[in-house]
């Protein structure tokens, strides 16, 4: 099951990927907000990332104006390494490296043709599982360890 949310700046391109994510047959777990909602973008970050780390999705996806408040929010929850994308080498190379696990993306600066094209790449690139991205994202981990409780 996928998890995915956006805030009040975003809420076509959730619609869209939404939708792209059906056609995939994927199950997805919906965080809000909802059209016409204002809301706080933290908090919607917050639960799509909970969603992940507490491994009742395998991914996430976030959209907010520009995936920045939304990648730094995602990035608080422990477990989480959430990818900031606005292209389709950094999907692709951040699934390969970094093994992300949440995929944030701006409605107001990314066109949605690259923006589906970006989510595809990020759902269908598997860790490389290569012993120094392995051995980096280790590292990450121990780093997280070490600052968040
Ligand atoms: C909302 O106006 C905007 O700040 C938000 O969508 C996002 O771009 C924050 O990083």
């Amino acid at each position: 099951m996928i998890a995915i949310g956006c805030d009040h700046a975003a809420t076509e391109y959730k619609k869209e990927i939404k939708a792209l994510l059906e056609k995939r047959k994927e199950q997805v777990l919906d965080c809000g907000t909802q059209e016409g909602e204002s809301c706080d973008y933290p908090v919607i970050a917050e639960k799509v990332a909970l969603a992940v780390a507490g491994g009742k999705c395998s991914a996430g996806i976030l959209i907010c104006g520009t995936g920045i408040g939304m990648s730094i929010a995602a990035n608080k929850v422990k477990g989480i390494r959430c990818a900031l994308c606005a292209d389709v080498f950094s999907a692709e190379a951040t699934r390969l490296h970094n093994d992300a696990n949440v995929l944030a993306v701006g409605q107001r600066n990314m066109g949605i043709g690259n923006v589906l094209k970006i989510v595809e790449t990020f759902l269908d690139t598997p860790f490389s599982k290569e012993e120094r991205h392995a051995r980096r994202i280790g590292q990450i981990t121990e780093t997280e360890k070490r600052y968040f409780k």
